[in-house]
């Protein structure tokens, strides 16, 4: 996922372009804003249709073809493993990681979009990897931490010197991911029941680098998007008291072992709750491809080698497609509202197919966890809430959001 950076001003006016020029256009010889809900699923379906894995290095270098491996066979391999985890266990093993992480903050005067991205990767993480020492499960976390800094503009600090620490951490936990492949494939270490797993059977294909790529794009993908959801969600929660009564009156009703069962069903206004959070403030922002061949969109023509900009963020607030777009209000979601979404391709927090985010059940999940928790087991303060807003980074971040998490 590649994610510039930009800002309010930045955003602002590339809906004012997308306004003025129906949603394509270019913005430079070789960036092609592509705003409007189809022609975006068009030219992601055109553009990643078919897609193989590149060639290992050492076959580069040797200038001959690796093993073929689709894109899409990983993506299966993920999927699989995913359905096999099962929703039930899998949301209350996360909900008592997230408990622990707070429970270990209680009563401090905290920063909530640090506490909301350590809650949510700390909890996903033994989805995609898992059985390791504290050590390693250290590295990786400063990794994905360090990568979190750099996106929302927090930068530990600059120069070369954290700039090679910043290079180190990345190695080393580049080593940890080899090191659990290399031993779960020989048997050195168990296998479990994570996004890695499938990686190792599909290592006599991949080779080492491929396959460290792939658990590498699921590490990043956890890294980013989930935090900036929570920070969101904790956000539109001290924003709205009245939708925060709403969503305790409708959790304080649900037992952990039904919710866990079956969250949308047995908490229907809080999944609307989080569908209009993902709505409002999708991360990431902005997504910049390269276009792998040509394509025509309507007038346009794309062609390969140059680049587009898709945003699930640009459409969810276009209004064009939403009534009163910029407004939070999780009833858009009820049946036949009438400010709904206008078809299935204006609401795309999780992207586009063939591409589109394999965790969208589990994140959405995650989410509505976030806000049981919120709502039955602990009491937020946030003091001068109204003067807290968002900023525009890689994704929407809560600015100032100082708070403290009591027991309720
Ligand atoms: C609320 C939380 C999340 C949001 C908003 C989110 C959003 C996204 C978006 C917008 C994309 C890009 C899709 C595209 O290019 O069209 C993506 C890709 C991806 N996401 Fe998520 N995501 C979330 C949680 C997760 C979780 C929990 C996982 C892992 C368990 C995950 C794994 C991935 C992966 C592996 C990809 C790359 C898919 C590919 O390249 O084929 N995401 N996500």
């Amino acid at each position: 996922m590649t994610t510039p950076h930009h800002g309010e001003d930045f955003l602002h006016d590339l809906r004012l372009r997308s306004a003025a020029e129906g949603g394509v256009f270019w913005l430079n010889d070789d960036l092609l804003a592509v705003f409007e809900p189809d022609t975006a699923r068009l030219v992601s379906r055109a553009n990643w249709n078919g897609l193989v894995m590149p060639d290992r290095l050492v076959d580069m270098i040797r200038r001959r073809h690796s093993t073929p491996v689709p894109w899409a066979r990983v993506r299966t391999a993920w999927l699989t493993q995913l359905h096999a985890l099962g929703t039930g266990e899998c949301t209350a093993e996360m909900i008592t990681r997230m408990e622990r992480i707070i429970d270990a903050r209680l009563g401090d005067d905290i920063d909530l979009v640090l506490l909301a991205q350590d809650v949510a990767v700390q909890s996903i993480l033994p989805v995609a990897l898992s059985g390791l020492t504290a050590r390693e499960s250290a590295l990786i976390t400063e990794d994905l931490h360090q990568k979190l800094l750099r996106l929302i503009d927090r930068h530990p600090g600059r120069g070369p010197r954290h700039h090679l620490r910043f290079l180190a951490v990345q190695i080393r936990a580049g080593l940890v991911v080899r090191r659990v492949l290399r031993d779960r494939a020989s048997g050195r270490r168990g296998r479990e029941p994570d996004l890695t797993d499938p990686i190792v059977d599909l290592l006599p294909e991949l080779g080492m680098d491929r396959a460290l790529d792939v658990v590498t794009a699921v590490l990043t993908a956890i890294g980013g998007p989930p935090g900036s959801a929570a920070a969101s969600v904790l956000y539109e929660f001290v924003r709205n008291p009245q939708w925060a009564q709403q969503l305790t009156n409708e959790l304080e009703g649900v037992d952990r072992a039904e919710f866990c069962a079956a969250p949308t069903k047995a908490a229907p206004v809080t999944h609307r709750f989080v569908k209009e959070v993902l709505r409002m403030w999708s991360p990431p922002l902005l997504l910049v491809r390269r276009a792998r061949v040509s394509s025509d969109l309507g007038a346009i023509r794309l062609e390969k080698g140059q680049s587009y900009l898709v945003s699930p963020h640009m459409i969810h607030r276009d209004q064009r497609y939403w009534e009163q777009a910029d407004t939070f209000d999780p009833d858009r979601f009820l049946p036949g509202a009438r400010h709904g979404p206008a078809d299935r391709t204006c609401y795309v927090p999780f992207g586009w197919a063939p591409k589109k985010c394999i965790g969208a059940d589990i994140g959405t999940l995650q989410l509505m966890a976030l806000c049981h928790l919120l709502c039955t087991r602990y009491r937020l303060t946030v003091p001068n809430a109204d003067t807290v807003t968002m900023a525009c980074r890689f994704a929407p971040v809560p600015q100032h959001f100082q708070g403290r998490l009591t027991r309720a």
